[in-house]
C-alpha cells in the first residue's frame, strides 16, 4: 500500500527552517538553559530558563550584547574560533556545578555561523547516581593503589623508638644523624631491640622518605632462591624462568631504601654482589650479563657478631667494611632497666588499642617483677610478656603475680628444672632455666673463690660490681647467704 503524500512539497530551506525551529523549542524544553552566538559572538538567542538561573530581570534586553558581558567566562566564543565542539563540561555558574555542553553551528558552506551552549544539569544531584558511583570506583581505586604501596612504605617513625636512658638516647641521635647522610648503615643488636623499627625510622626521616622502603630477611630465605629475590631475573635465565625479567628487590627499591635484615646470614657466594651494588650502584640479574643501575640505600642489620664472622672468614672482609661505615649499635633491654616503665607504658598502650578495650596500668611490684628479668628477647619479649598478660588477668593494674610466666627468682627456676612441662622426658628444658641455672652456678663459684668479696667476684665474672648486685637481688636467697 502506498504511502500518504503530503498535499505540498516543502521546500529543502523551509524543512531546515522547521527542523531548526522545532531544535530550539526541545532544546529549551529539555535543557536547564540554551544559549546561542553568532559568529561574531554576540548573542542571537537565550532562552528564559537560562536569564532566570542568571538572575537577568528582564527589562533590558540581552539578544544583541557580546557572550562575554553576560557570561564572563563562558568559552562559547572559543568553540566559535576553533569549530570543536565540547560535549562535556562541569562550570560553575552563579556558585553552581553545572554540566554543560557546546557545539558548534555550521553553515551551507560548512563555515562555522555561530555556537549553541546548553546546560544539560544546573545540579549535580540530578547525577548523583552516577556521580557516587564514580566516586566509589575512585575509593577503590585508592584503596588498591595503598594496599600495593603498603609493604613499601615505613611504619616506624623516630618518635616511637621509647627509651630514654642514655644508652636508648645515643642510639637515637645516631640514627638520626644517619637519616640526614646517604650511604650505608649498619644496625648491630639482639633481637627484639628494635632494628628493624629504626630501619624504619631512619627511611622515614630521610631524603628518600617519598621512595620505596623494601625490605628483605637473609635468613629467612632458602640460599637457592636468595639471589633472585635480591637481584631479579632475566627471561630464559632457567628452564621455568619465564619471558619477562623479573624484579629483584634492589630494582623495587630504585629511588628508596633497602633494608636487608640479618645481613650475618648472607651466604659467602652472593657477598661480592652485594658489594658491587654498595659501591658501584649496579645489580646483576640472574642469568644476564648485563649490569642495571640502581639508586638504593641499603640499611643492613644483624643479630650477629659480624667482626668475629669476618675474623673467622664467614663474612667477607671487603663488604664489612663497606658496610660498618655507620655502624649503630642498639642496647639491649638489660643495659636499660630505667626504660621498662616507660616501653611498658607505651606497650600497653599499644596493646589496649588492638583489643579496643583501654589501657592497663602497671603496679609497682609489677614493674619490679619485670626488671628483675633480664629480657633475653628485649623489646619483643617484653611485648609478648605484657600481651600475655593482659590477655589473663582481669585486674586494670598489672601486679607481679600476673606475670607468673617470669621465673620467680633465678634460684626458683634453678632448683626445678622439671617443673615444665616436657622437661621428664625429652631431658631438655626450657633455655631460660638453663641459662638461669648456669649463671647461678657461676656466680656462686666466683663469690666462693673470692671469699664473697663482692667486687672481686664481679671481676672474676666480667661484669660490673652494679650488675651483680643485680643479679645478686634476682637470686634472692643467694643475696641473704651474701649479706649473712
Ligand atoms: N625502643 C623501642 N620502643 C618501642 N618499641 C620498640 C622498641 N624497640 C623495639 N620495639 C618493639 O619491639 C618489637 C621488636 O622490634 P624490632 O624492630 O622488630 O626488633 P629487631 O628487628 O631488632 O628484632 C616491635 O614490636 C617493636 O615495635
Ligand atoms: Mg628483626
Amino acid at each position: 500500500m502506498a504511502r500518504q503524500v503530503p498535499a505540498r512539497n516543502s521546500s529543502d530551506a523551509e524543512v531546515r527552517s522547521l527542523a531548526a525551529s522545532s531544535l530550539v523549542k526541545l532544546f529549551d524544553s529539555l535543557y536547564e538553559g540554551a544559549v546561542v552566538i553568532d559568529q561574531a559572538g554576540r548573542i542571537t538567542w537565550i532562552n528564559d530558563k537560562y536569564k532566570a538561573l542568571i538572575g537577568w530581570n528582564g527589562s533590558e534586553a540581552i539578544e544583541g550584547r557580546a557572550i562575554e558581558d553576560v557570561l564572563p567566562n563562558s568559552r562559547l566564543r572559543h568553540v566559535v574560533e576553533t569549530g570543536q565542539a565540547d560535549l562535556l563540561d562541569v562550570v560553575m555558574v552563579g556558585g553552581r556545578q553545572m554540566v554543560v555542553s557546546r557545539i558548534p553551528l555550521h553553515g551551507e558552506a560548512g563555515n562555522v555561523i555561530g555556537a549553541l551552549g546548553v546546560i544539560l544539569y544546573d545540579r549535580l544531584q540530578a547525577l548523583k547516581p552516577i556521580v557516587s558511583k564514580f566516586q566509589q570506583m575512585q575509593t577503590d581505586l585508592a584503596t588498591v593503589r595503598k594496599q600495593l604501596v603498603e609493604g613499601r612504605h615505613a611504619k616506624y617513625r623516630f618518635s616511637q623508638f621509647v627509651g630514654a636512658s642514655q644508652s636508648a638516647t645515643d642510639t637515637k641521635e645516631q640514627a638520626r644523624r644517619a637519616a640526614e647522610r646517604e650511604g650505608a648503615v649498619l644496625l648491630l643488636g639482639e633481637t627484639g631491640t628494635g632494628k628493624e623499627l629504626l630501619a624504619h625510622a631512619i627511611h622515614a626521616a630521610s631524603r628518600r622518605a617519598e621512595g620505596p622502603l623494601v625490605t628483605i630477611n637473609a635468613a629467612a630465605i632458602p640460599e637457592a632462591l636468595l639471589e633472585a629475590e635480591l637481584f631479579g631475573v632475566e627471561p630464559g635465565a632457567y628452564t621455568g624462568a619465564g619471558t619477562k625479567p623479573r624484579s629483584g628487590k634492589f630494582q623495587l627499591a630504585d629511588g628508596g631504601t633497602l633494608f636487608l635484615d640479618e645481613v650475618g646470614d648472607m651466604p659467602l657466594g652472593l657477598q661480592p654482589k652485594l658489594l658491587r651494588v654498595l659501591q658501584e650502584g649496579e645489580v646483576e640479574p640472574l642469568g644476564g650479563n648485563q649490569l642495571r643501575p640502581v639508586n638504593v640505600r641499603v640499611i643492613a642489620a644483624t643479630s650477629r657478631d659480624l667482626k668475629a664472622m669476618m675474623e673467622a672468614g664467614s663474612f667477607r672482609a671487603d663488604l664489612y667494611y663497606r658496610l660498618n661505615v655507620l655502624p649503630i649499635r642498639l642496647p639491649p633491654l638489660r643495659e636499660r632497666h630505667e626504660d621498662i616503665s616507660m616501653l611498658c607504658e607505651t606497650l600497653l598502650e599499644q596493646i589496649a588499642e588492638q583489643g579496643g578495650e583501654a589501657s592497663r596500668t602497671l603496679a609497682a611490684d609489677g614493674l619490679a617483677r619485670l626488671a628483675a628479668y633480664d629480657w633475653p628477647g628485649n623489646v619483643r619479649e617484653l611485648r609478648n610478656v605484657l600481651e600475655q598478660a593482659v590477655a589473663q588477668a582481669d585486674n586494670r593494674r598489672l601486679t607481679g603475680a600476673d606475670f607468673p610466666m617470669l621465673p620467680e627468682t633465678l634460684i626458683a627456676a634453678a632448683k626445678d628444672p622439671a617443673s615444665s612441662a616436657g622437661a621428664v622426658e625429652s631431658g631438655v628444658r626450657p633455655l631460660r632455666e638453663a641459662v638461669a641455672a648456669a649463671e647461678r652456678t657461676e656466680i656462686l663459684r666466683a663469690l666462693e673463690a673470692t671469699g664473697w668479696v663482692k667486687l672481686h667476684a664481679a671481676k672474676l665474672l666480667g661484669i660490673s660490681r652494679a650488675q651483680l648486685y643485680e643479679k645478686l637481688t634476682i637470686l634472692g636467697i643467694v643475696s641473704d647467704i651474701a649479706n649473712t
